[in-house]
């Protein structure tokens, strides 16, 4: 395609995309994939300057304003950020900074915060009272939306007495995460449409005719931008104006931090893209400003963007890729599972070439069909999954996907109980079942049998050495020792790491058999009340209802299990076959969640000191060793840790564990996500 053909395509693209996302708060397609296509129109008018002209997209700020709400011209333009997407880039942004000022770069103080997936506004104070607020619109013009503005709970509508003149304070509007999740949890109930994610869920909410609609929506609002247009106030830095806006009410960015240089500023910019997941608000990038007014100044502005702040875009947690197809996995209690299969593509920093479609109903509610062109999405450690489907004009579709009729694995017939959304292999003995099974029963959280990796496992059922988790007792070295990866030595051991694993108390088989709604703490919970699983199995149902933390769901649960046949047998096999069974007397103690596990602290957890962290650990029947080694359970990972501890453990696949979830670790024995 000639680079003319190619621009005006991509202007047309572009120009669909910005009036999906500012006009209708729905955008088609994730924004790094709107950004690869500004990037590469920028580009095509960089190298053919006659393509370009004034009017082109890749000059404008936003979206002009709607007809619903009357156009605010704002007094000082609402200007973009130009963006970098690596460290090298920022780098060179700030040296051509530094070098516009003359200064050194490792002498410039750069204030570092984050970039809020939320949308701009401007809120303007005369004589200190709050008088309108606007979007941002097209950076010139935005739309009055001060009624609802009015409404959002953390934006003061006086900033005190003996404020003079006009004030502009801009920042985002935006829904904290938690208040995103109940807010969809509302639509749920209420049947209506769920939001796609927190910006436009914010946005909708905003942009509402009647602003009782947005009073009821948990919308916050962040201040980054003081406009002085009367010239009332002075400061020097942009950190004072941050501490004037908190003084009257505003909220800031707590995790905004000024360094000192290049190093620590992209430093700190690293550290925004580790701890991403663990702020309030959904963040999409850094940014990163020179903190010294005078100096913004001299540095001025290009047509779009000020040339003293920038953009640094994280790695996009959603992107789009072609569907190739749609599968279903089979899981250890027999759900189950739609998956897609994709064409690789790279989200959040790593390949992702599967994504869960959760089940039947969600497949419907986002109608993807193979051969679409879909939205992944993987945010920290969680599982990916396909978003939605794009709409691709003209294009020809493949039948609406339909759930199998039959198990993929064993051919049973898949069914659908009562109201739930999920589907289930009912078969007991189908194979992919238990494969799922006996990986979970030697897993970490369960018996923690060390060399039975979902591999091996896979090996010796298709070998036929087992079918059942019972069986794994009753391998001998001789057994195992012709299978192919496996000589005698690795027999050997792989038996005795099994033999081990045969005094491990009731609350980890428990949880190892998978019982369903039986997680740690009530399979701890039951063992503790029982003591062995003899009385457990004969015990009555009011008895284990009786129990603390019991609800009647899992006492249900566990009543009907002991008294399934196949469970019946596999729990004699377990017992002929030596195992113990029995959860050991803890007195008045804490629970021994960590019994026979190794936890290595790094690093200050706060509310503990060096030794009562190790004493908790030690109380909980774990050993807390100095370092790391092929044993250790996980590592704390707490502020200040050690280099070699969390190098050692990275290298040898050691869950990390952060300092918040100490407790937690201490409490149930396991955590809720893990540090990469
Ligand atoms: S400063 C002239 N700071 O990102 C400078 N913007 O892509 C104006 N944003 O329009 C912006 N967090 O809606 C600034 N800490 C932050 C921000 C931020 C989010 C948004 C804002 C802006 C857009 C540019």
């Amino acid at each position: 395609m000639k680079p003319a053909e190619r621009a005006a395509r991509l202007r047309e693209e572009l120009a669909r995309h910005n009036d999906a996302y500012f006009s209708n708060d729905a955008p088609l397609i994730p924004d790094a994939d709107y950004d690869a296509l500004a990037r590469e129109l920028r580009a095509l008018e960089a190298e053919h300057p006659e393509l370009s002209d004034e009017t082109s997209v890749s000059k404008k700020v936003g979206a002009p304003s709607s007809t619903v709400f009357s156009p605010v011209q704002h007094a000082e333009p609402m200007l973009s950020l130009d963006n970098v997407f690596d460290v090298d880039e920022l780098r060179a942004w700030a040296e051509r900074g530094a070098k516009i000022l003359g200064e050194d770069a490792g002498a410039l103080s750069f204030a570092v915060e984050p970039k809020i997936d939320g949308l701009a506004l401007s809120i303007s104070f005369v004589d200190g009272i709050f008088t309108q607020a606007a979007t941002r619109g097209d950076g010139r013009v935005g739309e009055d939306v001060t009624d609802n503005v009015r409404t959002i709970h953390n934006v003061p509508l006086s900033l005190g007495t003996g404020v003079r003149g006009r004030v502009e304070v801009r920042g985002e509007v935006f829904l904290a995460k938690a208040d995103f999740e109940e807010l969809n949890r509302r639509q749920r109930e209420l049947n209506a449409k769920e939001f796609a994610n927190p910006r436009n869920a914010a946005a909708g909410s905003l942009r509402q005719k009647d602003s009782q609609v947005s009073a009821s929506r948990p919308l916050s609002f962040l201040a980054y931008q003081l406009v002085d247009l009367d010239g009332s106030l002075s400061f020097a830095r942009y950190v004072d104006t941050l501490g004037q806006l908190a003084s009257w009410g505003f909220l800031t960015a707590a995790e905004m931090v000024v360094e000192l240089g290049v190093d620590d500023m992209i430093a700190r910019s690293n550290w925004f893209e580790e701890h991403r997941h663990d702020l309030l608000y959904e963040v999409d990038g850094v940014v990163i400003k020179i903190d010294d007014l005078a100096a913004r100044v001299k540095m001025g502005f290009t047509s779009r963007a000020p040339r003293w702040a920038i953009a640094r875009k994280l790695p996009p947690e959603e992107r789009t890729t072609r569907l190739r197809a749609i599968e279903v996995s089979i899981g250890r209690t027999g759900r189950a599972t739609p998956y897609a299969v994709l064409e690789p593509v790279v989200v959040a920093g790593s390949t992702v070439a599967m994504a869960t479609l959760h089940n039947e109903d969600q497949v419907a509610a986002k109608d993807v069909r193979p051969g679409d062109l879909v939205v992944v999405r993987k945010a920290g450690d969680v599982i990916p999954e396909v978003v939605s489907a794009v709409v691709e004009s003209g294009k020809k579709r493949a039948k609406p996907w339909s759930f199998p009729s039959r198990c993929p694995d064993c051919g049973e017939p898949l069914v659908r109980i009562g109201l739930e959304s999920d589907t289930y292999c009912v078969n007991p003995a189908c194979p992919a079942q238990q494969l799922q099974q006996i990986i979970h029963f030697a897993s970490r959280g369960a018996l923690d049998i060390e060399g039975l990796g979902e591999q091996r496992v896979a090996q010796l059922l298709a070998e036929g050495l087992i079918s059942d988790v019972a069986d794994l007792f009753f391998l001998r070295v001789e057994d195992l020792s012709s299978l192919e990866g496996l000589g005698e030595l690795s027999a050997t051991s792989l038996v005795s790491e099994i033999t081990k694993a045969k005094a491990a108390p009731l609350s980890r088989v428990l949880v190892g058999l998978g019982i369903r709604h039986v997680g740690p703490v009530a399979a701890r919970e039951l063992a503790r009340a029982f003591s062995t699983f003899e009385a457990l199995a004969h015990a009555p149902l009011e008895d284990l209802e009786a129990i603390d933390g019991i609800g009647p769901v899992i006492a249900g649960s566990v009543y009907q299990e002991c008294r399934e046949l196949d469970s019946i047998v596999r729990m004699a096999r377990l017992a002929e076959a030596g195992l113990a069974l029995s959860e050991p007397e803890r007195g008045g103690g804490p629970a021994a969640t960590l019994a026979g596990r190794a936890v290595v602290v790094t690093g200050s957890v706060e509310g503990f000191s060096r030794d009562e962290a190790e004493a908790a650990v030690i109380a909980r029947g774990g050993t807390s060793p100095g370092s790391v080694s092929k044993k250790t359970y996980c590592v704390v990972v707490g502020d200040a840790p050690g280099a070699a501890k969390v190098t050692k453990a990275r290298e040898l696949g050691i869950p990390m564990v952060r300092a918040e979830e100490f407790q937690r670790l201490l409490n149930t024995g396991t955590w809720s996500s893990q540090l990469a």
